[in-house]
């Protein structure tokens, strides 16, 4: 005797056909951007043992990898220096011959048809690993909206496609357009790491990033337990003119990411941080999860919580699989 529902959900999920049928989002390769790291001065790939997979690319091997890496179908990356030329405030990163314009000159003289996306903060080219200028103790919020505007300028001259500040600078997207617009760079957009938390998440990334800091970042990222000063944050940044807004880390503030794509018309981004990464890769190696279906999983999430595109250190291996 079969009882009368008025629904059976299961009717939409009894063949594979069904089930792809009513699929009310996916995954694309080219929703992804790959982070990578470029060290200088030095011939070896260095492997990271909090990062399994992945390793710093010596500066003269990046042209061989980032055509392997459009081969695969990657079409966006995001650059990160691990520099040997440390000062107090990051002069390197402005320099024209300094590691951030080479990188990008690199990638667009190799692959031009690759978005490139210069992260543009000063944590990896300080002597005190933070990032901006440090005076009396803390970061000098204004001192250091002139230095990212002399590196994002920098960026662009040298070819970027799109600006990423991670600073944490009040009014870092303001000072950044204005400073591109004033040298000619109307094109060169603007991606901010608008909502970027004070995460214990990014640990494996200073291993990478070869950062020098000893503390934390808590007076210039945010709280991770404030979700409607993460919509503050970028509505501001949208006010000032960024391009697209980032959440950052991506699965522990899903909430926050559904927030933004439902208050803002721009697109939305979330980066899947090392500490993410590291999780689903350790605990693979044990045993205890199947690797490539929760990269799946993860990122599926991700993408159904709103976010239109997304910084991911497993793009470089789903690029591989043929995602
Ligand atoms: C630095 C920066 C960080 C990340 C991207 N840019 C780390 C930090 O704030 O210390 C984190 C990326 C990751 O953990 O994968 N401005
Ligand atoms: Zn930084």
């Amino acid at each position: 005797m079969m009882n009368s529902l008025p629904t059976r959900l299961r009717r939409l999920r009894s063949s594979e056909a069904r089930r792809s049928l009513f699929q009310e989002d996916e995954l694309r390769l080219s929703d992804l951007v790959l982070p990578i790291f470029v060290e200088e001065d030095t011939s070896e790939y260095l492997e990271l043992n909090a990062l399994p997979g992945i390793k710093r690319i010596p500066e003269s091997r990046l042209a061989f990898e980032l055509e392997k890496y459009a081969k695969s179908g990657i079409r966006s990356i995001m650059t990160f220096g691990v520099s040997h030329h440390k000062d107090d405030t990051g002069s390197d990163t402005w320099h024209e011959n300094g590691l951030v314009s080479r990188m990008a000159r690199i990638c667009k003289d190799t692959v031009p048809e690759m978005i490139l996306m210069s992260d543009t903060c000063f944590c990896e080219y300080t002597t005190h690993g933070h990032c901006g200028v440090v005076h009396n103790h803390t970061v000098d919020n204004d001192a250091t909206l002139l230095n990212l505007q002399k590196q994002a300028v920098a960026a662009a001259q040298a070819g970027a496609d799109f600006i990423a500040p991670s600073a944490a600078a009040d009014g870092q997207v303001q000072a950044i357009r204005q400073a591109l617009d004033a040298a000619g760079f109307s094109n060169t957009g603007i991606i901010s790491y608008s909502t970027k938390f004070a995460s214990s998440l990014y640990g494996p990334f200073r291993e990478a990033g070869g950062s020098e800091l000893k503390g934390d970042r808590k007076t210039y990222q945010m709280n991770p337990m404030n979700r409607r000063e993460a919509l503050r944050e970028s509505l501001i940044d949208e006010a000032e003119g960024a391009d697209a807004l980032m959440v950052k880390p991506a699965s522990y503030y899903l909430d926050v990411i559904r927030d933004i794509r439902n208050a803002s018309t721009l697109p939305v981004a979330a980066y899947q941080v090392s500490g993410e990464y590291a999780m689903i890769k350790f605990a693979a190696a044990a045993g205890a999860i199947d690797e490539a279906q929760v990269v799946r999983e993860s990122l599926s999430s991700i993408k159904r919580a709103g976010a239109d595109f997304i910084f991911s250190y497993f793009a470089a291996d789903l690029a591989q699989q043929g995602l």
